[in-house]
């Protein structure tokens, strides 16, 4: 199977989570949001012609019934072996509360392709293609801000930052709006702020702030494909974090980790669906003629960023297409 076909194939493997989920959208239970996502997208899986492993996934398999780290999924042996990090419903409140930006995530690489990214928080700082290298996640953040405002041409007063609206960011905000920069709070998501960063036109020029590392390797991938950059350092904030880290490995908690280390591979596929309207995606619309989804798919060979709009129309003879 060709890559083309391979990120088409992604494409109603994100659709069918993004379905399930946003059938759930409202519904004030983040759990079973994530959970029916979580089926939809292992189930779809099953037809996909790869020897995939899950790389960053729900969990470690004891905490994660589907899609832990280290699962089999799609057709399996004889098939290409690659690497697969997924986040079936990424916004689980944000679909839970009907609000907006929840997405359903994939991304693909070679076997090492994408950073087995322990399960704690990462320091991040996502820009876009334009200030792409002239960011420094260890300067200060009014230093960032002027870099990222020369590199758009523009003020830093007319630069907007997005940041997790956590108490662990009073510092980060109070250090953004004293350097003059506006700010949008997000309950959640990111991950999709991050990629909202890397696409101009957008209105949103960096990420800052503290999220998941699972999230950040999400992001690296989409970053690859976008040209944009993502640097993250790992945040202990739990005793376990560190045996964790000391499992896998990883001494050096000054380690920046730049968007190469995060996802490495050289063919790197990406495809977020929409679940509740965002910002670049709209989410599913469900009507009597049947599903509308739109998707974001990108690869890093050939360089190719799509969206697609899909209407999956219903089983019916007298179904009725709409622009
Ligand atoms: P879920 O998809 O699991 O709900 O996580 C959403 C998210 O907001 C991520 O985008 C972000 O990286 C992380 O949670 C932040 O974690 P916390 O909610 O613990 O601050």
């Amino acid at each position: 199977m060709n890559r083309d076909d391979l990120s088409l194939e992604f494409v109603r493997v994100v659709e069918r989570a993004a379905i399930a989920a946003a059938r759930t959208m409202g519904q004030g239970d983040r759990k079973y949001s994530d959970q029916v996502a979580v089926e939809a997208m292992r189930k779809e899986m099953e037809s996909v012609d790869i020897d995939g492993t899950i790389v960053i996934g729900e969990g470690e398999r004891d905490e994660a019934p589907m899609l832990f780290i280290g699962e089999k999924v799609g057709r399996g042996e004889g098939n290409t072996a690659i690497d697969i990090a997924v986040d079936p419903l990424e916004g689980t409140n944000l679909c839970a509360t009907g609000a907006g930006n929840a997405i359903a995530v994939l991304a693909a690489s070679e076997k090492g392709g994408l950073l087995h990214a322990p399960d704690i928080y990462m320091d991040k700082l996502v820009v876009g293609p334009s200030s792409k290298g002239k960011v420094d996640i260890n300067a200060p953040v009014e230093d960032n801000l002027k870099a990222i405002a020369g590199a758009l041409g523009r003020s830093v007063h007319d630069l907007t930052v997005m940041v997790l609206d956590r108490p662990r960011h009073e510092k980060l905000i109070a250090d953004i709006r004293r350097a003059g920069a506006r700010i949008r709070l997000i309950g959640d998501g990111d991950l999709s702020a991050g990629i909202t960063a890397a696409v101009a036109g957008t209105g949103v020029h960096a990420v800052m702030g503290i999220g998941g590392a699972p999230e950040g390797v999400l992001t690296a991938a989409a970053m690859r494909c976008l040209n944009g950059e993502i640097q993250g350092r790992l945040v202990l904030t739990k005793p376990l974090d560190r045996e964790r880290l000391e499992r896998m490995g990883i001494t050096d908690l000054e380690k920046v980790y730049r968007t190469e280390d995060l996802a490495p591979g050289k063919n790197v596929i990406f495809a977020a669906a929409g679940v509740t309207d965002g910002t670049l995606l709209q989410g599913v619309r469900f009507f009597g003629d049947g599903i509308r989804t739109h998707v974001l798919v990108m690869t890093t060979v050939p360089h190719q960023v799509r969206f697609i709009d899909t209407i999956h129309a219903a089983d019916r003879p007298d179904v009725k297409v709409r622009f």
